[in-house]
């Protein structure tokens, strides 16, 4: 019988699209895909190591999953713990040493090596080189009719933000080649897809060529985004995340052209105070940021942003955050993600320990940014009410007849509907809103 494997994947849209990966390599190499970690012969944790917490939930995991395999070893069968991904690479053999059990470590760019390691085909059991290229080139398509569905074109950072573990675990910028992307997107909409979500840790910075007339043409996210949307039956294109120093014309031009690129836009800040900013490594101000918007906004002006931000970096000050606020409630969010600043080791700031802000402090602040963050959100919310917005339905909701889209700008919309409309891009009157999702009718 074939040997079972279980995934579990933390963190980012990067790390899901790579479990897709895994989950493709494993099945096409005889291995079946299992929802239940105590009994299958392979668990795969596929993590994070953005945040200590995110870290420290694989170690916990670690810990109830080897009391299944030393129970599986009693009774007479056995089980093999692969840990992949940023803390594979950031911690390699020290994993093994705080786990015993662990039997396999990968980092993000070595997956491809898992059936053959599995196989015992090498002798080594922690995998970390950085080959951007070969992962991308020898990992297959998951097969899936999914609407919506996730391509990595880059990965990895040369910004070196201080706080920021990616450079480390994920390595130096590296573009995927165009062929492959546009490929890879060709199929997926074959396969049924109507929108792409293209990924990287800094796609704004997505610098590739193709040689057009035998001339070497420079590519970058603006036309990567123009030639994928000639892709008949691709409806939807969008893009994740970006560096705001990256944001040039014509990416934005690529927007007020290309009705296929949504006009949605995450631009991570931090922080909003300059001080802040220019200890984070940021390399741009507060005001910069603002006349990027507006000059975004002047240009398209149904553009919306959501932005990250983190409370409590070494050095904070109460005047620091009400800039951060300021700076919120200046640009006006859509949606946004807000965090507690956490040391990560070989980050710059995790070396100065000077000026740590207390701990109450920060979750008072973290409380308080997602208060005005969440009633912004719903303040952009509401001013959908009664209007009319174009919806693209993914999947089933959870009552009869009921179906789940998504509007151009993320928010979750669901109608009732008597024939099957997963697929399909409706205009859907807004009736009315529930937290953060709408309820509407289908026009027509
Ligand atoms: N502590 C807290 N938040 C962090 N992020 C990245 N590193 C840290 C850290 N050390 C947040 C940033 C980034 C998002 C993906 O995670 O806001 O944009
Ligand atoms: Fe990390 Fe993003 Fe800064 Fe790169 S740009 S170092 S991924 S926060």
């Amino acid at each position: 019988m074939k040997q079972s494997f279980f995934i579990k994947t933390y963190g980012c849209q990067m790390n899901v699209y790579d479990s897709e990966k895994i989950i493709e390599l494993m099945t096409s190499g005889g291995y079946r895909q299992s929802s239940n970690p105590e009994e299958s012969d392979i668990a795969i944790f596929n993590t994070c190591h953005i945040r200590e917490k995110a870290a420290e939930k694989l170690f916990s995991d670690l810990g109830r999953i080897s009391k299944y395999k030393e129970n599986k070893i009693k009774s007479g069968s056995s089980m093999k713990i692969i840990v992949t991904g940023c803390v594979a690479q950031a911690e390699g053999d020290e994993i093994k040493k705080r786990n015993k059990s662990v039997d396999l470590i990968f980092g993000p760019q070595n997956y491809q090596n898992i059936t053959d390691a599995l196989e015992g085909k090498n002798e080594k059991y922690v995998y970390s080189d950085f080959l951007c290229e070969d992962k991308f080139e020898s990992l297959p398509i998951r097969n899936s009719h999914e609407i919506s569905r996730l391509v990595t074109i880059q990965e990895g950072c040369d910004k070196f933000c201080s706080f920021c573990v990616v450079p480390y675990t994920r390595g130096a910028e590296f573009s995927r080649p165009v062929e492959g992307i546009f490929l890879e997107v060709k199929k997926l909409v074959e396969m049924g897809a109507k929108e792409v979500i293209l990924l990287g840790q800094n796609v704004s910075s997505y610098n590739s060529n193709v040689f057009e007339d035998g001339i070497k043409v420079s590519v970058k996210l603006s036309k990567l985004c123009n030639l994928i949307s000639n892709i008949r039956g691709l409806e939807r294109i969008r893009y994740l995340t970006s560096h705001p120093n990256d944001i040039e014309n014509d990416l934005i031009n690529e927007h007020y052209t290309n009705k296929k690129l949504m006009p949605f836009l995450h631009l991570p800040i931090q922080s909003g105070s300059d001080r802040v900013l220019k200890k984070m490594n940021r390399n741009h101000s507060r005001s910069d940021y603002i006349n990027l918007v507006r000059n975004i906004k002047s240009k398209i002006n149904n553009m919306a942003f959501s932005s990250d931000f983190i409370v409590g970096y070494p050095g904070e000050t109460e005047y620091d955050f009400d800039q951060t606020i300021d700076l919120i409630e200046h640009v006006g969010f859509a949606s946004s993600y807000s965090f507690k600043y956490s040391p990560r080791a070989g980050t710059q700031s995790s070396l100065k320990h000077l000026n740590v802000v207390n701990d109450n402090v920060s979750d008072l602040r973290l409380k308080k940014i997602q208060e005005i963050l969440n009633k912004q959100q719903s303040e952009f919310n509401l001013k959908f009410i009664d209007k009319n917005e174009e919806v693209l339905f993914t999947d089933k909701g959870k009552k009869n007849n009921q179906f789940v889209g998504r509007t151009k700008y993320l928010q979750p919309v669901h109608v009732l509907c008597n024939r099957n409309i997963i697929g399909k891009k409706l205009e859907v009157n807004l009736e009315s809103l529930t937290s953060f999702s709408f309820h509407g009718k289908i026009i027509n």
